[in-house]
């Protein structure tokens, strides 16, 4: 049998200053499909922060050919270098400046990793975050590294019209006598390789410009397939929002004078904010009402945000090393969150980042590959661009926010690039700004990017009505993860309201007479009694307002205590959690093996309640809607945490929602005669909103099994006039046996069949279907002559569609969901370990499953684990089995 070599792990605590610095970089790309010649002109000399000592310079590299060297313009010959499969090292360099002159050779086209240089479609396009340039050139390729780079790039007229870098353009002209033509690029901001970008083909472009608050003019440039001219409308209006609203919240200006965005279809990820140059997933810029949801429109607004963002997070101030990763990774998706809060509907985009974090991240904390916001050791970088470093990442930001307030949070962040602007930093200079402006001793806080794991929080009140006071009990417990034994207690802020008889909320004043203004406690201790003075009757207490720390949290609160908090808390969130407890304290007992069924009396209070809140105008409607969206499979799951059974928890949910179908029916009913649509549609969140309370109703009428509700599903589908109407009647229908399902799928299909991005939607809907057969429609569509393992758009909407969004199915008793997983992933493993070892992450919550499948699930990764396997999937694989 043959076992894969041991990978070894890196640690945070061995980081040492690179040995060399690289001042300036000179590329000059002669582009070709099979053999792109590369010659780099780098000026390197001794970092003088490292004892000097003639130290021998050491460049990464890996799938290069190297054509020639040359040191101070000299020749190396063979001897005077060492050339091994990563490494390029030179024992003798000067102590003093110096330049490396290095022609190299890659092959774009044979580049199915898609890091480095490769192609999409055609377009030569890169990919360089964390380690991708290295297959571009030999180079420090560490982000500590920063330079300043100019580009030339020479390439066919006519295969690649359009040649882009980062920066500013500076030249543009033919090659005289030849086909061919060239352009240079300057950025004149220091920068590390993972931030390098070019792009060179056949492109289209739509154009505008942005005036910045001191009146600088950027050139706007969205680059696209030709003839997709028409779906960049909306891409082009969230960057111009996006760059005024990083001026007017966090004073932060645009500073080239171009802003390039290219759109590519084969991509690893969503987005990359390559400096001055963003390389998008092109699922992630184009839009049309008819080919795009609303759901897309959001996340193509909150991406672009967030790669925007990344010039002064992330770009202007960089990481040290790839352990800060949440330094610009956590910090910018909090900026995205708050963009979209204040651009959109606050609370309904607090729901969203919250069952975000709750879906993905709980159980990556909670399962073998748990690890802390900045981990401190990994075999392979690009397995942890995790829900932990990013969504977790974002929730620590918050509560620096939360704990310094709005105001100080942003003097701090000023102090921050104020203090770091061209550096290479770490989350200790971070966190001291933020302690440096408010004067607080922020090192416990500190525990939350080291310490791994969900704290549970759990709080119960009791009231004295002798003394008019309420006791507020609270502790929190860290779990011991498999990656940390011991824990300490965290530095949690708790936001809370107390609710008097009428629902109104009691002012807060602590037994020593402190008013809390803002309701905000701080919790550090494991055990603490809070005393509140002056309370005239029992309260109900409103707790962790606003999701004001990720935590678990548990409460003594009975179902009389949390429909109230459904009907009356002032806070949005909590309001919408109460109603999400509701649900979820019946689902959980309904899927345990004797549970009663989600259909009984308390099923039809919470039906009730739904239905009145859902009805009430006064809401948002996107707001509402949210209270129609039931706790899906996986929120039940993770509540369960154990012995789960996915068949018995599709069927608790599928009984709640015919219950709550039946019972809301007329309301439900009504929402979606009134709320259809009148005018043209807009993506605007008022419309949006509209559409999602209407589609809510529309899935909990069909929920109730009843003929006519199939019917106006199969008329809904007919008659959608936006893609959102028809993805969602299509999705509902998918999971029925009904002959409109089939009818739809063919439909759909005939008419997208050409349109890649919509044709992903076809395959992620049969993906997805709850269905016995759901193993053997997946295993067929990989022989889809439209199915191809080579775009990882693709491969998501099938396999990750499957193995992350169809519980019943990826987990079906007989195993065959997760051999289908574990030999697709492995044939992907081949040539695109990223994308494989990503897919293999859905092995992650297999030890919370009931004995048998858990069983078979390990004998799969058993399996997976003799076979020859990437780095990447050998450490997911390993940690999921609990071995690395
Ligand atoms: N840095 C990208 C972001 O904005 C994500 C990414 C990571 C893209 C690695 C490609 C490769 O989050
Ligand atoms: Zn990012």
């Amino acid at each position: 049998m043959h076992q894969a070599a041991p990978r070894t792990p890196k640690y945070l605590a061995d980081y040492a200053l690179p040995d060399h610095l690289i001042e300036e970089v000179e590329l000059d790309f002669k582009l070709d499909p099979t053999a792109t010649r590369v010659a780099a002109k780098l000026r390197l000399r001794p970092n003088p922060k490292v004892a000097p000592g003639g130290r021998p310079l050491v460049l990464h590299g890996e799938n290069l050919t190297l054509l020639s060297l040359a040191l101070d313009r000299k020749p190396l010959e063979a001897e005077d270098y060492d050339l091994r499969e990563t490494t390029l090292t030179i024992p003798e360099v000067p102590g003093r400046p110096f330049t490396l002159d290095i022609v190299t050779v890659c092959n774009p086209e044979a580049n199915a990793a898609l890091s480095g240089l490769y192609r999409s479609s055609g377009t030569y396009c890169t990919q360089c975050e964390p380690e991708g340039f290295r297959r571009i050139t030999y180079f420090i390729d560490r982000p500590d590294a920063l330079a300043v780079y100019t580009v030339r790039i020479e390439a066919d007229r006519d295969e690649a019209p359009v040649l882009l870098s980062n920066g500013n353009p500076m030249e543009q002209a033919d090659v005289p006598g030849t086909n061919r033509h060239y352009a240079v690029w300057h950025d004149p901001f220091p920068k590390p390789s993972y931030l390098f970008a070019l792009v060179g083909g056949n492109l289209a472009s739509v154009s505008d410009s942005f005036t910045t608050a001191s009146g600088r003019k950027v050139a706007l440039n969205i680059y696209v397939e030709p003839g997709k001219q028409d779906c960049c409308d909306w891409a082009m209006k969230s960057v111009k929002r996006s760059m005024r609203w990083d001026e007017e919240r966090f004073g932060r200006e645009y500073d080239l004078d171009v802003f390039n965005i290219v759109a590519v279809s084969d991509f690893n990820m969503g987005a990359m904010e390559n400096k001055g140059l963003n390389v998008f997933n092109d699922k992630l810029i184009l839009a049309r009402p008819d080919t795009a949801s609303d759901a897309d429109y959001a996340s193509i607004d909150g991406v672009i945000a967030h790669e925007y963002f990344h010039n002064w997070t992330g770009d202007r101030v960089t990481c040290r090393d790839w352990f800060q990763l949440c330094l610009k990774e956590g910090l910018t998706v909090f900026r995205d969150q708050e963009y979209t809060s204040d651009t959109r509907t606050g609370p309904v985009n607090r729901i969203a980042s919250v069952r975000m974090l709750k879906t993905h991240q709980f159980p990556e904390d909670a399962g073998p590959l748990a690890h802390p916001v900045r981990p401190a050791s990994f075999i392979e970088i690009n397995n942890f661009y995790t829900a932990t470093v990013y969504e977790k990442g974002a929730e620590l930001c918050r509560m620096l926010q939360t704990l310094l307030g709005r105001e100080g949070f942003r003097k701090a962040l000023d102090l921050y690039f104020e203090r770091h602007d061209g550096e290479a930093v770490t989350v200790e200079d971070f966190v001291e700004a933020m302690a440096d402006v408010s004067g607080r001793d922020l090192s416990q806080f500190m525990r939350w990017y080291t310490q791994s794991g969900t704290p549970e929080l759990a709080c119960s009140l009791d009231y004295d009505p002798h003394t008019k006071t309420a006791h507020l009990r609270v502790s929190q417990v860290v779990a011991p993860t498999p990656d940390q034994n011991k824990k300490e207690p965290m530095h949690i802020p708790l936001k809370l309201g107390l609710l008097g008889a009428n629902g109104d909320d009691l002012p807060l004043v602590l037994e020593d007479g402190t008013a809390l203004e803002d309701g905000l406690l701080e919790v550090t201790e494991r055990e603490h009694v809070f005393t509140f003075r002056d309370i005239p009757s029992p309260p109900t207490p409103s707790l962790l307002r606003d999701f004001s720390a990720p935590v678990r949290l548990t409460t003594s609160l009975d179902a009389d205590q949390i429909e109230f908090l459904m009907m009356h808390d002032s806070d949005p969130f909590n309001r919408w959690q109460a109603a999400q407890t509701y649900a979820t304290n019946l689902l959980t007992a309904a899927a345990q093996p004797d549970g009663d069924a989600a259909s009984g009396k308390e099923a039809v209070r919470l039906a009730k309640a739904l239905g009145t809140t859902a009805s009430e105008e006064a809401l948002h409607p996107a707001y509402r809607a949210e209270f129609l969206k039931l706790p899906s499979e996986s929120d039940i799951a993770r509540e369960l945490a154990r012995d789960v059974d996915p068949d018995a928890v599709w069927q608790a949910g599928e009984t709640l929602r015919a219950t709550v179908g039946r019972t809301a029916r007329p309301t439900l009913t009504d929402l979606y005669t009134s709320l259809a649509p009148s005018g043209p549609f807009s993506p605007d969140p008022e419309e949006a909103g509209r559409r999602a309370l209407r589609n809510a109703a529309l899935d909990l009428l069909v929920a109730t099994g009843d003929a006519s509700e199939i019917e106006r599903a199969f008329t809904h589908y007919r008659e959608a006039s936006n893609m959102t109407d028809a993805i969602t009647a299509l999705s509902i229908l998918s999971h029925l046996d009904a002959p409109h399902r089939d009818e739809a799928l063919q439909h759909f299909y005939t008419r997208w069949e050409n349109e890649p991005l919509v044709l992903d939607k076809w395959f992620a809907v049969q993906a997805r279907a709850a269905r016995n057969d759901s193993v053997e429609t997946v295993q067929a569509l990989l022989s889809h002559p439209k199915f191809s393992l080579k775009n990882p758009n693709r491969v998501r909407a099938v396999i990750a569609s499957f193995a992350q969004a169809n519980p019943t199915g990826f987990n079906r008793a007989d195993g065959g969901g997760y051999d289908f997983l574990a030999s697709a992933a492995l044939e992907i493993d081949r040539f695109n370990p990223h994308l494989a070892a990503r897919l293999l992450g859905a092995f992650e919550s297999w030890r919370i499953l009931e004995p048998k499948r858990q069983a078979s699930a390990q004998a799969t990764l058993q399996r997976l684990a003799t076979q020859e396997l990437s780095t990447d999937s050998y450490e997911i694989v390993n940690k999921t089995l609990g071995r690395a």
